[in-house]
């Protein structure tokens, strides 16, 4: 069999094949799970996320443990605001929102325009490569934690604390 990491969904269909007699175990799980991450494949997840910065608003309270918060918590959104004229913008919870979508769709989303602060022109630029073994690692840390608040509009005043950003320079 090769050596697979896989989230627990698949580790239930895996062993539902397996109990069943599938020959082709490996090849099984990765046909209906559409997720597997290898080893290799969550190193270099887990290297992206920490080096280009997605902790430092998408895991709470992140920047002021100086990156020390556990691994757990990585990416599970925060209820800091960011307000500006866009709006009040939250940083999602990741974790929950790559449950619902495959690698395929994963590649479309992450290459989309989000309001700011989100550096998405940044996210765009990454190679496939690199998008997928984020992709591969934040699912194989699993589902965790609550939706980030929802969106304020500009003429709303956020319940909870935000950080508030002058009008850009023209
Ligand atoms: C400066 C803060 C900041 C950083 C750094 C940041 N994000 Fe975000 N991100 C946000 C905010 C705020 C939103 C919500 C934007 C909106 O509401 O349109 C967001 C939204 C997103 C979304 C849309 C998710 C959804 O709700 O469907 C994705 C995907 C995403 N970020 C991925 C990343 C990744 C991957 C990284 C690391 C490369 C990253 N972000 C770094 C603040 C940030």
């Amino acid at each position: 069999m090769k050596r697979l990491i896989t989230v627990t969904a698949s580790r239930k269909i895996a062993i539902a094949v397996f109990v069943a007699g599938g020959m082709s175990f490996g090849t099984a799980v990765a046909q209906q799970a559409d997720v597997k991450a290898s080893s290799a494949d969550i190193q270099r997840g887990r290297y992206l996320v920490r080096i280009t910065g997605c902790n430092d608003c998408h895991t709470p309270g992140y920047p002021e443990s100086n990156g020390k918060t556990d691994e757990k918590l990585w990416l599970t959104g925060s209820p800091l605001g960011w307000r500006g004229p866009w709006g009040t913008t939250y940083a999602s919870n990741l974790r929950l929102v790559l449950q619902n979508l495959s690698e395929a769709q994963w590649l479309k989303h992450a290459r989309n325009e989000w309001r700011p602060p989100m550096p998405w022109f940044n996210l765009r630029e990454m190679s496939d490569a690199d998008l997928k073994a984020m992709y591969r690692y934040i699912r194989h840390l699993g589902a965790a934690g609550e939706p980030a608040p929802a969106y304020v509009p500009p003429d709303k005043t956020p319940k909870q604390p935000y950080v508030q950003f002058p009008a850009p320079p023209k």
